[in-house]
């Protein structure tokens, strides 16, 4: 039997409680030995709770005993999760997590911690909820270099861009139901920001090319300026607006970014609607593969927390290999990015826009007084010189390749 404890009996801490014990029977099979939860810490007291008999208040009830095997960091945030996960590996405990946070700002330096006691750091939960992506990342996809990892990350944005396409809301609107409806915090900054899926894509890339891409050095832009407007254009090409998580290794150069784009049909992350995410990776030998589910939610989550446990269980005493130096990837600065551009311009001056803007596919006309058209490809700072020189930019949406 492997004895476990979990931290935090919040959302996704009682869902890791609830998967260990609705699936117990298929776990023991699989596993071949039993889980068993010893201990849950949590600050508060849960009446009626089957959590009751095993509730802790004090974490070195769990940290000094030897029989705790595994260790669930549900708590998010950073403090007191970064010292409670580095005792907890110092003590040869492997942890399990969903804290992206955490996993994104000490990522490297906990797997050293791990590798050092003898046990692992795991966080498949920490991107794209549910998904399975990390283990692929590290384990199916090992043999493969990536080239590119596009990523729906953040199911928030996700849920407002199909709202707003779908029924022509604007943005404002739509963002208040989504909180009336609890799929958007009442906070939305860190979603409707890039900053959620920009941690993700942090990780992603780290894990992808082995070295430390932090997510401060992330060019990050978000969907409030994105409008009803915008998605009339779009359709015109048949194509959506999505918020992308985005690395690329290409020509020796590694780029990574949040940012939204104008996505076409032939683009498989074109059709995945609403709260759910989608991670497509792009290898040099198998090509593209995509994963696809809930990017967030109670038992999602937790059951991503659970096959960690598993995998952990697996390799008591040994540690289980990821690669993440702690050396700073070296990124290319966007402006060297080549793409085509969707832009709008207060003109429709057709001539002087292609003086501009060089030669450039226009759309019909959405507003009056306005044009909208696709620029043919340039790099980024090539294109701001021109939209500077224009002056009369409304916008800019970059055009997924
Ligand atoms: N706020 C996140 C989302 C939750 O909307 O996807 C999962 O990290």
């Amino acid at each position: 039997m492997v004895k476990v404890a979990i931290l935090g009996y919040g959302t996704v801490g009682s869902g890791v409680f609830e998967v260990l014990r609705s699936n117990s029977d298929v776990i023991q099979t699989k596993l071949g030995d039993e889980l068993e939860v010893k201990y849950v810490l949590d600050l508060r007291d849960f009446e009626n709770d089957p959590v009751t008999d095993v509730l802790v208040h004090d974490v070195n009830v769990i940290l000094e005993d030897p029989e705790v095997a595994i260790v669930c960091e549900t708590m998010g945030g950073v403090n007191p999760a970064y010292d409670f996960t580095k005792r907890a590996l110092e003590a040869g405990k492997s942890v399990c997590t969903s804290n992206k946070e955490l996993v994104e700002k000490h990522g490297p330096e906990l797997l050293k911690v791990a590798k050092a006691n003898n046990c692992s750091y795991l966080f498949e939960a920490s991107v794209g909820g549910g998904i399975p992506i990390i283990r692929p990342l590290v384990t199916s996809l090992a043999q493969e270099k990536v080239q590119s990892i596009t990523g729906i990350l953040n199911g928030t944005t996700n849920y407002i861009l199909t709202k707003m396409e779908k029924e022509g809301a604007d943005f404002d609107t739509v963002l208040k139901r989504a909180q009336e409806k609890g799929y958007a915090e009442r906070n939305p900054e860190a979603d409707v920001c890039g900053y959620d899926a920009g941690r993700k894509i942090a990780i992603l890339s780290s894990l992808a090319f082995g070295k430390k891409v932090a997510f401060d050095d992330l060019y990050t832009e978000g969907i409030t300026n994105i409008t009803t407007t915008d998605f009339k254009y779009a359709k015109q090409l048949g194509a959506t607006i999505k918020l992308f998580g985005k690395c690329v290794h290409k020509d020796g150069k590694y780029y990574a970014m949040v940012a939204p784009f104008v996505v076409e049909q032939e683009n498989p992350l074109f059709a995945v609607q609403g709260v759910f995410n989608a991670i497509l990776v792009n290898s040099n030998m198998g090509g593209d593969t995509m994963y696809y589910g809930k990017g967030a939610g109670k038992l999602a989550t937790a059951s991503a927390v659970v096959a960690d446990v598993i995998d952990c269980a697996k390799h008591i005493g040994k540690t289980v290999r990821i690669v993440w130096e702690d050396e700073k990837l070296e990124l290319s600065s966007l402006d060297n990015a080549v793409r085509k551009f969707f832009v709008r311009v207060s003109t429709t001056d057709k001539a002087q826009i292609a003086q501009t803007f060089g030669k450039v596919s226009f759309l019909d006309e959405v507003v009056e007084g306005e044009c909208g058209f696709i620029t043919e490809e340039m790099t980024e700072k090539e294109y701001q010189e021109i939209a500077k020189k224009a002056g009369n930019v409304i916008s800019m949406i970059r055009m997924d390749a």
